[in-house]
């Protein structure tokens, strides 16, 4: 695997690897990226095999110009209530972490979009992602770099540690800001929330109006599903157990989480000071040297603050996962903004155990 820097030089040389119909790793403002040219089967197909990601789950494109939406979106047939929304949300939030669903057009391949008549669009605000974009083909089609049902990665080494060699090429743009993925909104018949990420529903919903709630059939479903093939699924990576870390994580709400009793052997992911600082007087975590609770005693945000503990989410469960605890304690967090997000990602990962 080629390992670039995000200077000029290096993300040309990235575009070029891509048109090559090769892959390549990069970083965007909510998680880490494979890319592929959208347009090119082969390189999508190698996307699946290399995440171990079944065929039915169709991954996200990328664009860096309005231009490209209409290559890729066919918007003939919408109302006009539903294009007003979706130009009142593509100037509030794109370029950001926001993904639309929209009619395809018969040019994108169907292996992009898992058979679906729609395609899911995405422009991200990362300088990175859209210089790449812009130098390579236009359109990158891009599921999080990390395999199928694992965590998602918000570093370059998150990236090179669990798909390594199987990738032709990484650029390191250091740690992603936003640290979730983007929200995933389908526009019709109604609007609707297919993912939680990092435009609120709150977000949406002051700039739209009222978001149906997803219907949970796709968020239901299960590796049994997987294994039997038998589902229809409107958005097919809502999967159950998703986003997982490779021991058991077990979800608390503030009020359990801080009679948790202390094992040194388990990890404990605390969203704020508030709630660990009572804890550690209480146990005897307390009593832990320093060096050894770094590793097994995180805290999201200190401040209690959720864009920032959207922001460390993925690398502590990393580093949680890596450092020989036996489980981790999670807390939950105040179910607004993007902590909606956040505790999405959790129930996720602990739906796995
Ligand atoms: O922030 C992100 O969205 C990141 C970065 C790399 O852009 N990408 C990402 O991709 O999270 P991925 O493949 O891990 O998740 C894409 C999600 C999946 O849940 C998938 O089922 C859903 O988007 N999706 C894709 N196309 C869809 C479609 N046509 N209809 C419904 N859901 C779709
Ligand atoms: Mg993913």
């Amino acid at each position: 695997m080629i390992k670039l820097s995000s200077s000029s030089a290096d993300i040309e040389n990235a575009a070029g690897i891509l048109k090559s119909g090769k892959l390549v790793a990069f970083p965007t403002e909510t998680v880490y990226g494979l890319g592929a040219d959208a347009f090119n089967t082969l390189a999508l197909a190698r996307v699946f095999e290399v995440k171990g990601r079944p065929r039915f789950d169709p991954l996200i494109i990328h664009i860096a110009s309005l231009d490209f939406l209409e290559r890729i979106a066919c918007l003939d047939g919408i109302d006009s209530q539903r294009r007003e929304q979706l130009y009142l949300l593509i100037d509030s939030f794109w370029p950001g972490p926001l993904t639309l669903i929209l009619p395809k057009r018969k040019e994108v391949p169907d292996l992009a979009t898992a058979g679906l008549p729609t395609a899911a669009i995405r422009f991200p605000s990362h300088p990175i992602a859209r210089a790449l974009i812009t130098l390579s083909t236009g359109a990158i089609a891009a599921p999080s770099a990390n395999p199928f049902g694992r965590l998602s990665p918000s570093k370059a080494e998150h990236v090179i540690e669990t798909l390594g060699d199987s990738i032709d090429c990484i650029i390191d743009g250091g740690p992603c800001p936003v640290g979730v993925e983007s929200t995933v909104l389908e526009l019709l018949p109604v609007p609707l929330i297919r993912r939680p990420g990092g435009i609120s529903r709150e977000q949406l919903e002051t700039l739209i109006g009222p978001i149906q709630e997803d219907s949970k059939d796709s968020a239901d479903l299960n590796c049994d599903h997987i294994k039997t093939g038998r589902f229809a699924a409107p958005s097919p990576g809502m999967l159950q157990s998703h986003y997982a870390p490779h021991i058991p994580l077990f979800l608390h709400s503030p009020e359990e989480m801080a009679v948790l009793p202390y094992h040194k052997k388990e990890g404990y992911l605390f969203f704020s000071a508030q709630n660990r600082e009572p804890w550690k007087c209480r146990t005897s975590a307390g009593q832990v040297p320093d060096k050894c609770k770094a590793q097994t005693i995180l805290t999201l945000s200190e401040e209690g603050n959720t864009t920032e503990a959207a922001a460390h989410l993925f690398e502590y469960l990393h580093i949680l996962d890596k450092t020989g605890v036996s489980c981790i304690h999670a807390e939950v967090l105040p179910e607004e903004g993007i902590g909606a997000a956040v505790n999405d990602r959790l129930r996720r990962a602990a739906a796995n155990h």
